[in-house]
């Protein structure tokens, strides 16, 4: 609980292979979201060097994220959409944060765990500090709310742990300049500059999964492509995808509980959630009994129906370089705004001099 006034961010990695997860994950509700709330989405471009990047295929998949929020139906004219990069208070935010976190704090995260592999010594030093770049993200624009996967939940709690021991640490200091907010910890009433940011997940899409393997995420890494619908998937090729998901020999339960230790039927039936804007429950009750021989071109149309508008809007958008680097530009600046701040409150409060 906080009384800063509610705003969203988020972020998404410009990595390739833009999927389907990526879109009812996250963007669709970044979407929905600025009918409420003040929001900004950012390409996170600093995020995605932590593992090397080509440049030119970086350059690529920067202005890919920014035409699928873009064609999603974000808007740039009410909202912030830039990346990254050309806002360097992220980084320097990250620094004052990297010296808040602890070692062992980042040790525990799954994600290093899982990105690091076997070999961590061969990991770079970003890859390790990661979620301390993604809570000055986050804390760069005192966010309140960020809408992310479930795989992020741990990395919000790490934003919330920094924010609470900077709060912590500098609690006199943040009192003497008058810079606090009131704010509910555990039962605690403090005064404290950065909010205690709170996630929002769920749907039935809040985890998307291989269409090769139920029990593994939808990723852009895995080799195979027939594991993911991406973004710019031609009718056929979506419509080939799904035929070739792998399903078990039932037919389609007419409850949810019949969906239970069967992953693959419980993650094609949530696609269908989410693309038609239901549950799973209604789902079931319209095709509970059908096998999936009618219902995996069923939610083929259904993909091609509502990908294929955005897929052809997110192509014409990326042969325009002007434009879309434009919108970058435009928002960066707006993003710097609210960033200067932030930053010079955040170096007056630590006691550096010169900051404001
Ligand atoms: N780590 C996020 C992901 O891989 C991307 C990200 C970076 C992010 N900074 C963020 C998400 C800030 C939400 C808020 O999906």
């Amino acid at each position: 609980m906080t009384t800063i006034p509610e705003r969203v961010f988020s972020g998404v990695q410009p990595t390739g292979n833009l999927h389907l997860g990526n879109y009812l994950g996250a963007i669709k509700k970044f979407v929905a979201l600025q009918e409420s709330h003040d929001c900004i989405y950012c390409v996170v471009d600093l995020h995605a060097i932590t593992v090397w990047q080509d440049p030119a295929e970086l350059q690529q998949n920067i202005r890919e994220v920014t035409a699928a929020f873009i064609a999603s139906g974000i808007d740039p004219t009410k909202h912030i959409v830039f990346n990254q990069s050309q806002v360097s208070e992220h980084a320097e935010l990250a620094w004052v944060f990297n010296c808040v976190a602890r070692m062992g704090w980042l040790s525990r995260m799954t994600q290093f765990k899982e990105k690091a592999g076997k070999d961590r010594e061969k990991a770079s030093v970003g890859l390790f500090s990661y979620p301390t770049l993604m809570a000055s993200d986050i804390l760069t624009y005192r966010a309140t709310h960020v809408p992310v996967g479930e795989d992020q939940k741990q990395h919000l709690e790490l934003t919330r742990d920094i924010a609470q021991k900077f709060n912590n640490d500098y609690s006199d200091r943040i009192a003497q300049l008058d810079l606090g907010v009131p704010m509910q910890v555990g039962d605690e009433h403090v005064n404290g500059y950065f909010p205690l940011t709170e996630p929002i997940i769920g749907g039935p899409a809040a985890r998307v999964m291989s269409l090769r393997d139920g029990t593994k995420k939808m990723s852009k890494s895995d080799p195979s492509d027939l594991s993911r619908i991406v973004m710019t998937d031609d009718a056929d090729t979506i419509a080939k995808k799904f035929k070739k998901a792998k399903t078990d020999p039932d037919a389609l339960p007419s409850e949810i509980e019949g969906l239970k230790d069967r992953p693959e039927a419980d993650n094609l039936v949530g696609l269908y959630a989410a693309l038609s804007d239901t549950d799973k429950a209604s789902v079931l009750g319209e095709f509970g009994g059908a096998q999936f021989g009618t219902f995996k071109p069923a939610l083929a149309d259904l993909a091609v129906d509502r990908i294929g508008p955005i897929a052809n809007e997110m192509r014409r958008l990326m042969d325009d370089h002007t434009h879309i680097d434009a919108i970058l530009a435009d928002g960066s600046e707006q993003a710097r705004a609210i960033a200067r701040k932030t930053l010079a409150d955040t170096k007056e409060i630590v006691g550096f001099i010169g900051a404001r």
